[in-house]
């Protein structure tokens, strides 16, 4: 294959935030976990494990993380309702809490402007909760994806799991991508780990990372949007 074809096919994979209801035969789905397992990995241990939720499976999780988001959604920014979290509990994280944190300094512009330019793609005022809130629990209905894949990593070699984990999930995003298939992977599930070890025997040692909903896109314009790229020097270390 030319460079140049392999660069272009790598940036024309966008996150798909709307799909069809269309079924992805069992056989496709091994072979993009089958592409992810192509990736590098730590001593080759592959410390990640991946949760495949489909039909009622998938129905029941999203059925439950939906409910958890709408606990919290209307009391999120208010000082009472999140007391009132701490003592109810349903709807407090139970993994990954540090999703709700805010971003640092630095990282900020980059997140408000991903967040600002997709709600200016999809036409919602940044200032209209109520829509920006209903755009932000498609996530919990895994935009509509038949499928939704969970990554687990193994807590003992801390972040090179999670980098191996993200060498999988590249490889198999773009496996996913060859074959028509479209990707988005979603922190937002990854405060609830509860939710998918009700459904799925989870090794011990094993901590939800997060999830990638998994289908074939729709037309709908929320697809055609295409996040902002760095360039090179952007993150180009300067020497002292
Ligand atoms: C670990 C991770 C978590 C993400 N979580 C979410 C999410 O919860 N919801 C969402 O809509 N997009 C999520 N995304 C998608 C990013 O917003 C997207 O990758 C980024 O804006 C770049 O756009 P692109 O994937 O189209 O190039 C996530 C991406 C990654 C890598």
């Amino acid at each position: 294959m030319q460079p140049k074809a392999l660069s272009s096919f790598m940036a024309s994979r966008h996150t798909t935030r709307d799909f069809l209801p269309k079924a992805v035969p069992a056989a496709i789905i091994d072979e993009i976990i089958a592409d992810g397992l192509t990736s590098p990995s730590w001593s080759n241990t592959r410390p990640i494990m991946v949760a495949v939720a489909t039909k009622d499976v998938r129905d029941r999780i999203s059925k439950e993380y939906l409910a958890r988001w709408e606990i919290v959604a209307p009391i999120r920014s208010s000082r009472w309702g999140q007391f009132k979290l701490l003592f109810t509990r349903r709807g407090l994280p139970t993994s990954n809490a540090i999703v709700a944190k805010p971003y640092v300094k630095e990282l900020m512009p980059r997140a408000q402007r991903v967040g600002a330019e997709l709600f200016g793609h999809m036409g919602i005022d940044r200032k209209d909760r109520v829509a920006r809130d209903a755009a932000w629990a498609r996530n919990y209905e895994f935009f509509g994806a038949p499928v939704e894949l969970f990554i687990f990593t193994h807590t003992s070699l801390g972040k090179f799991s999670a980098n191996d984990a993200g060498l999988f999930v590249m490889n198999l995003m773009l496996g996913a991508h060859a074959r028509g298939l479209g990707t988005c992977a979603q922190g937002a599930v990854s405060a609830y780990d509860d939710i998918v070890r009700a459904e799925f025997d989870i090794p011990a040692g094993y901590q939800l990372l997060y999830g990638i909903s998994l289908g074939y896109p729709s037309k709908n314009a929320v697809n055609d949007f295409a996040a902002a790229r760095l360039k090179p020097a952007d993150i180009k270390l300067k020497t002292k």
